[in-house]
C-alpha cells in the first residue's frame, strides 16, 4: 500500500493546521501553540474518505421528523442535554481528571433501563471499572464493558452488541488505523472524534466522548473537536468540595446556558434538585458583605449569594480579585459606586466571590454585588431573606433584566420577603400574585439609601 509521509503542524490552542511552522497562530493569534505531527495517510483511508451516499434534495421534500430523545435517569442531565439524549448525536464531556466524568457516565449507563449501553474504556481495566460499578450499584443488566482503543475494533464491536448508546472513555486515548500518529495527538483526535460521528450518523445511535482538559481549562485536542460534536458539556467543581456542575458550553440541540449540579458522595453522584437551597450559605448569625441574587442559568432560577470584603488596603495599589464573576465587570461597578454614589473605594482592597464555586455572567448580579460591597463598605448586614435582581449602568441607573417574573417567584417559593428590582422591570407587574415584597429601585444610590438609610 503506498503512503504519502507529510510533517503538518497544529495549533494546540484551536486546532488550525498549516503546512509550516508558525510563531503565532494566524487562526487564533496565540504565541507558542504550534506542534509538528507526521501524519502518514494511508491511501486507503483516501478512498474511504471519498465514499459518501447522499445526494441533494430540494428542501420541501425533506421530511422534518422530530428528533428522538432518550430519557436518562439523571434528570440535571436531560436538562443540559436539553431534554434527553438525541438519537445519533455526538456529545463530549470534558472535565479535568478526577472531576468524576468516568462516574457520570458509568453511572449513567448502569442505571437506564432497558437500553444496551456499550462503554469503552481505554483508560481503565474491567475489573476497576466493576469496582467502581458495585460502589454506584448496577440496575442495568445490559450495559457492556469493553477495553479497546483503536477503533476498526470498535465498529466491529459495536455491530455485533448494537447498543442503544455508547460512551468512550475517552478520546485521548482512542487510535485509529488510518492514521499514523499516537493517540492523544490532534491528528488522532480529529480523526478517531470524525469516525465517531459517523457511527453516531450513520446508525442514529448517540456516542458521549469523554474529554480531558488541560491545565488552562480548554479541551485537549483543542476547538476542533467542539466543531465535529453536536454537545459539549463541561464538568467542573473543586475537588475538595463534593459538588460538580455540569455546564453546556455548546448544544445543536438545546440551550447553551443551562447548568446541572451533582453531589459527588461515597457512592458515586447524586444530583441536586433543589440547587439554590444548597447554594445558600447556611448562617446562624448575619455578618456583613454578603448578598444573595436571583440569577438565572439558562431556563432555570437560580438564587447564588455574592460575598465581599472591603477592607483598607495595607499596601498603596489596593487589591482587586474576584472569584466566579468577571473582574472589569466588579472594577467597573466599583468605579460606578465612587462616582455615582460617593462611596470612596479607590483607596480599599475589594474581594469578591460567588459562594458554592458557580461562575454567573447573568448581568442580575450587578445589584447583589453593588448591594454585599456596600454591605462590607458599611460593616452592615443586609437581612438575609433580602434578594436582588437588576443591571447596574455607567451612569449608576438599575437596569431591567429578563425573566423577571421567574426571578421574583423563585425567590418567593424559598420564603425571601424582599427582593430588590428595576423600577422599569417593576412596570405592568403583577406584584399581588407573590407573597414577597417587591423594591423597585432607580439607582444605586437609591438602594444604598433603602438598605441603609
Ligand atoms: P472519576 O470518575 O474517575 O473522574 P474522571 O473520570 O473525571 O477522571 O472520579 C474519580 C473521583 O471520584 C475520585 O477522586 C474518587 C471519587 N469518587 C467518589 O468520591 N465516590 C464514588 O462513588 C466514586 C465512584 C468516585
Ligand atoms: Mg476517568
Amino acid at each position: 500500500m503506498a503512503t504519502k509521509e507529510k510533517s503538518v503542524f497544529f495549533c494546540k490552542s484551536c486546532g488550525n493546521e498549516s503546512p509550516k511552522w508558525f510563531g503565532k497562530c494566524p487562526a487564533c493569534g496565540e504565541w507558542n501553540t504550534c506542534v509538528e505531527e507526521k501524519e502518514v495517510r494511508s491511501k486507503k483511508q483516501e478512498d474511504r474518505r471519498q465514499k459518501t451516499e447522499v445526494v441533494p434534495m430540494p428542501i420541501k421534500e425533506i421530511t422534518n421528523a422530530e428528533e428522538q430523545r432518550i430519557t436518562l435517569p439523571f434528570e440535571e442531565l436531560n436538562r443540559v442535554l436539553g431534554g434527553g439524549l438525541v438519537l445519533g448525536s455526538l456529545v463530549l464531556v470534558g472535565g479535568e481528571p478526577g472531576i468524576g466524568k468516568s462516574t457520570l457516565l458509568l453511572q449513567t449507563a448502569l442505571q437506564l433501563s432497558g437500553k444496551r449501553v456499550l462503554y469503552i474504556s481505554g483508560e481503565e481495566s474491567q475489573n476497576q471499572i466493576k469496582m467502581r460499578a458495585d460502589r454506584v450499584g448496577i440496575h442495568n443488566e445490559n450495559c457492556l464493558i469493553l477495553t479497546e482503543t483503536d477503533t476498526k475494533e470498535i465498529l466491529k464491536h459495536f455491530k455485533d452488541v448494537q447498543p442503544d448508546i455508547v460512551i468512550i472513555d475517552s478520546i485521548q486515548t482512542l487510535s485509529s488505523p488510518y492514521v499514523d500518529a499516537t493517540a492523544g495527538t490532534i491528528s488522532q483526535i480529529r480523526e478517531t472524534a470524525a469516525e465517531m460521528n459517523k457511527i453516531a450518523k450513520t446508525y442514529q445511535v448517540p456516542v458521549f466522548l469523554i474529554g480531558h482538559i488541560t491545565k488552562d481549562g480548554s479541551i485537549a485536542g483543542p476547538k476542533i473537536l467542539e466543531h465535529i460534536v453536536d454537545t459539549v458539556l463541561q464538568f467542573e467543581g473543586d475537588r475538595h468540595y463534593g459538588f460538580r456542575i455540569l455546564r453546556t458550553i455548546k448544544n445543536r440541540f438545546g440551550s447553551a446556558s443551562e447548568l446541572g449540579i451533582f453531589e459527588m458522595n461515597a457512592n458515586g453522584l447524586r444530583e441536586v434538585t433543589n440547587p439554590s437551597e444548597f447554594l445558600l450559605s447556611q448562617r446562624d448569625e448575619e455578618v456583613s458583605g454578603i448578598a444573595i441574587a436571583a440569577t438565572m442559568e439558562g431556563q432555570r432560577p437560580m438564587l447564588i449569594e455574592t460575598q465581599a470584603l472591603v477592607s483598607t488596603a495595607a499596601y498603596g495599589t489596593p487589591q482587586r480579585s474576584s472569584t466566579g464573576f468577571d473582574t472589569r465587570r466588579m472594577n467597573m461597578l466599583l468605579a460606578v459606586l465612587e462616582k455615582r454614589a460617593g462611596f470612596r473605594l479607590s483607596m480599599k482592597d475589594v474581594f469578591l466571590n460567588i459562594a458554592g464555586g458557580i461562575r454567573s455572567d447573568d448581568p442580575a448580579l450587578d445589584l447583589s454585588v453593588v448591594a454585599a460591597v456596600l454591605s462590607s463598605n458599611a460593616d452592615i448586614p443586609i437581612d438575609n431573606r433580602t434578594a436582588f435582581a437588576a443591571e447596574v449602568g455607567l451612569s449608576g441607573e438599575i437596569r431591567a433584566v429578563t425573566r423577571i417574573e421567574a426571578r421574583i417567584a423563585e425567590a418567593d417559593k424559598l420564603g425571601f420577603e424582599k427582593i430588590f428590582i428595576s423600577k422599569y422591570n417593576a412596570k405592568g407587574l403583577d406584584t399581588q400574585r407573590f407573597h414577597i415584597e417587591v423594591v423597585p429601585v432607580a439607582t444605586v444610590y437609591d438602594l444604598a439609601t433603602e438598605l441603609f438609610g
